[in-house]
């Protein structure tokens, strides 16, 4: 309960955003922030509405999977109301986010297609978004983020051997108020210059570990080999197939393979 106390001091007294984590929600513990987020997206909330839990019992990861949300994470779920073109840009513009505020920290990262955050090859943030549409409209975006800030996760079992944490990079615990203030003013910037589509493409795909590299991609329906070539200019991961031919994919996962 302290920890949760300081995260929200440190975030009223140090965030300038205009709207990004403005109205604010922490929880000690949920079930999903999404889930949260999602209640008062369908109510209208302002843009940039930010839920927070310190642990959540169920929260959710891409492709279905499940994220594990232990306190000492920072597990944050933002509505959005984009226009179209921006959603696309959205994986790129949030794990850009994440990036510059580990930089901020002092800590070197890179990208997974599409938005993994990884440090040293393992996964320090993971990104989830989720769409409402009706009658082929968007109604909102429920921007999902879980950054693993102060954990061991050799305590963990089920992610040792792939994840690690900001702490254990940097020796020392950080403030987690501190990580969410800094996190929504990268993601209130750079969301806010998402007409500059080429500059923020190419810094995603600059960041990127998967371009050059042999990867399998996973897409849920098939499984597809080939050599990570380029970002197309819609946020699409471009293979070559060993045949020769190219493929773009759209949402997928991405393993690298030993050379
Ligand atoms: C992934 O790597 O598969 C995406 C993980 C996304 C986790 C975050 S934590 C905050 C928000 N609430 C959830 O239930 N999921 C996202």
């Amino acid at each position: 309960m302290i920890e949760i106390m300081d995260t929200i001091t440190l975030i009223k007294a140090n965030l300038r955003t205009k709207f990004m984590g403005r109205e604010l929600h922490v929880l000690s513990e949920t079930t999903s922030t999404q889930d949260i987020a999602k209640e008062l997206a369908e109510k209208k909330t302002p843009e940039g509405t930010a839920v927070i839990a310190e642990r959540q019992k169920a929260g959710r990861g891409r492709l279905g999977r499940s994220w594990f949300s232990p306190q000492g994470g920072l597990a944050v779920s933002i509505v959005l109301y984009p226009a179209l073109p921006v959603l696309n840009l959205l994986p790129a513009i949030s794990s850009l986010a994440v990036l510059n505020t580990l930089e901020k920290f002092e800590i070197k990262s890179s990208i997974k297609w599409p938005n993994d955050v990884l440090i040293g090859g393992k996964k320090v943030c993971g990104i989830l978004i989720e769409n409402s549409i009706d009658a082929g409209h968007l109604k909102y975006t429920i921007l999902g983020i879980g950054l693993n800030i102060n954990f061991d996760v050799a305590r963990f079992p089920q992610i040792a051997e792939i994840a690690t944490s900001m702490s254990l990079i940097l020796g020392r615990t950080v403030p987690i108020g501190l990580v969410a203030t800094h996190l929504f003013s990268e993601l209130e910037d750079l969301y806010l210059r998402s007409s500059e589509v080429d500059e923020i493409l190419e810094q995603w795909a600059g960041n990127m570990d998967t371009i050059g590299q042999r990867i399998r991609v996973s897409t849920g329906n098939e499984i597809i080999e080939g050599t990570a070539m380029s970002i197309s200019e819609t946020g699409n991961l471009v293979i070559q197939l060993n045949d020769g031919t190219l493929r773009e994919i759209l949402a997928g996962d991405v393993t690298i393979l030993k050379k």
